[in-house]
């Protein structure tokens, strides 16, 4: 295991539940529909920071940056599900994201460097996702699910970073409080499957 992936994994709380890998597994198709929209709306977070904070010009670039690569990331899962024959449409979000916004302050700079925080916690459980997934998916899967986790490894230290320069002091107890949250979202049974539900029972 590399040393970006051992991080994430000391970072996140917990492992992703077995019984949401065996769901992945049998649902390819809608989890690479979900992921899709999970680039898009990555892409789309960058942005609407860019679109706020416009006197951080940190920010703004690592921003740019992400939003980029995300949609990138966007279209290379929007040539997979076309090589595999899989329309693209609606669906509706996981609980997870709405889930973790929920507990972000409303005025800054607390709103802001919560927004971070959270970013950070999804980048590192994509990242841990993907990696738990590669290594039981078809070899042209795994390999782009390998090469993404490394993007979403280091997409995982930038919002980090930010994070503690926007707050000016130490953001551990207000991770801690985040992740234990995550944990839950994590964890407890879901009803529909999505690439950040919760493990769903057959
Ligand atoms: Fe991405
Ligand atoms: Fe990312």
């Amino acid at each position: 295991m590399n040393d970006a992936l051992k991080e994430i994994h000391d970072f996140l709380p917990c492992p992703t539940p077995k019984q949401w890998i065996d769901n992945a597994l049998a649902n390819q198709d809608l989890m690479l529909i979900d992921h899709a929209h999970c680039e898009k709306k990555a892409a789309s977070t960058a942005l609407s920071l860019m679109y706020r904070y416009v006197d951080n010009t940190r920010l703004l670039n690592k921003m740019s940056r992400l939003a980029r690569e995300e949609l990138r990331h966007f279209e290379q899962v929007l040539a997979i599900m076309k090589k595999r024959g899989v329309d693209y449409c609606h669906l509706t979000p996981a609980r997870y994201a709405a889930g973790l916004r929920q507990q972000v302050r409303a005025d800054d700079p607390g709103r802001l460097v919560d927004v971070l925080i959270v970013g950070a916690i999804i980048e590192a459980r994509s990242c841990e996702r993907f990696a738990a997934l590669a290594p039981c998916l078809d070899d042209s899967l795994a390999d782009f699910y390998s090469s993404l986790l490394k993007s979403e490894a280091r997409h995982y230290k930038d919002y980090l970073t930010l994070a503690e320069q926007a707050a000016g002091n130490s953001i551990e107890t207000r991770v801690s409080e985040f992740l234990a949250i995550e944990k839950e979202l994590i964890e407890a049974p879901d009803t529909e499957f999505r690439f950040h539900s919760g493990p769903v029972s057959s």
